[in-house]
């Protein structure tokens, strides 16, 4: 005879049984509130060009994004996130179009401002949109090594960050990993009396690879050519050095932290919110975002499922909010109850 197997007392599929049971279990949720939506903009009028790497994603100009920011605001969007295509004649070693206030984000930010004052407007602060070299910094003259130099490009991302400040941006994120930048464009915008701006930190930006679409979406991979980003993005082997950057960014000042790339950097997330307990942000980049739409394309993946499950995914490791392209996607699928 057979002895009767020893059956486990705890069943972990009893609560997985029913749809109910799962829904009164489940420990996170995506909800609107979460996303935030990255656009690019370009001058001119009636454009929409389609960015090929990244399908369902376009640079458009001022006319064309009042609509999609208008769309964003009814499906309950938070926030854009502004990144612009600089036209190359715009484009010097010295990044100046970078905080003239006649140009590109100033103008686009007052009139999304005057149109959807609700919507929030972030702004990217970096130089790479502007410089000849495509390098987020400026470079001494004839440097062989290219390198990008820390504190006179301080200078140059405070005149910047104010510039937005004062054109009506919400928030200011600066993304280019120089150190010191937090203290020293919070130092600027408070002395130009904008106390309320908030700073969105790129605290934890990696040297990524998956970059590449969203270089091509502005127009910088051609300028940044052979070159990386290695000597001020963070290698992608370390996960103390995130956790004293974001500590750093704290001390400085900065109101929100981002982590970024978003997937595969998912235990960085998890260790800022536990440790260091702040509004904590990831983006979802320009790669994340072809991988899972070329899958897509291919019937490899089931591209919803997959993008929805991502995004499920950040919020379980610990963020608060999230830059995705499929932020509108999203909304849509959440408001149809998928
Ligand atoms: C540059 C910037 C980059 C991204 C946002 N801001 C690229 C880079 O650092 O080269 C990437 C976003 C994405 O890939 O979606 N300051």
């Amino acid at each position: 005879m057979r002895p009767t197997p020893a059956f486990p007392v705890t069943r972990m599929r009893r609560m997985r049984r029913d749809e109910f049971s799962r829904r009164l279990m489940r420990e996170s949720v995506l909800t609107t509130d979460d996303l935030i939506y990255p656009v690019f903009v370009l001058e001119g009028q009636d454009r929409t060009e389609a960015v090929p790497s990244m399908p369902g994603v376009s640079r458009v100009s001022l006319d064309n994004l009042l609509r999609v920011a208008e769309e964003a605001q009814t499906l309950g969007v938070p926030a854009l996130a502004l990144f612009p295509v600089i036209d190359a004649a715009r484009k010097s070693d010295g990044a100046e179009e970078a905080w003239n206030p006649d140009g590109l984000v100033p103008r686009v930010v007052q009139a999304l401002k005057e149109r959807f004052p609700a919507l929030g407007v972030i702004t990217d602060v970096a130089l790479d949109p502007y410089t000849s070299h495509g390098q987020d910094g400026l470079i001494a003259r004839d440097d062989p090594r290219a390198y990008v130099m820390n504190d006179e490009t301080l200078e140059a991302l405070a005149k910047q960050a104010l510039c937005h400040a004062q054109a009506g941006a919400d928030v200011v994120a600066p993304s280019d990993m120089m150190d010191g930048r937090v203290a020293r464009i919070r130092a600027e915008l408070d002395a130009g009396g904008r106390i309320h701006t908030r700073i969105l930190a790129y605290s934890a930006k990696y040297a990524s690879s998956f970059y590449g679409p969203f270089r091509d979406a502005v127009g910088s991979a051609g300028n940044l050519g052979a070159g990386n980003k290695y000597t001020y993005q963070m290698d992608p082997a370390n996960s103390d050095e995130a956790i004293r950057e974001v500590a750093m960014d704290i001390a400085e000042g900065a109101d929100m932290f981002m982590v970024k790339p978003g997937l595969p950097y998912l235990d960085i997330v998890r260790r800022v919110k536990a440790e260091l307990q702040v509004p904590t942000y990831v983006y979802q980049v320009s790669g994340e975002y072809a991988m899972l739409k070329a899958a897509a394309a291919n019937g490899w993946l089931d591209g919803k499922a997959c993008a929805m499950e991502a995004l499920l995914a950040f919020k379980r490791a610990g963020a608060d909010g999230i830059l995705t392209y499929f932020a509108l996607d999203a909304a849509r699928w959440l408001k149809a109850g998928a």
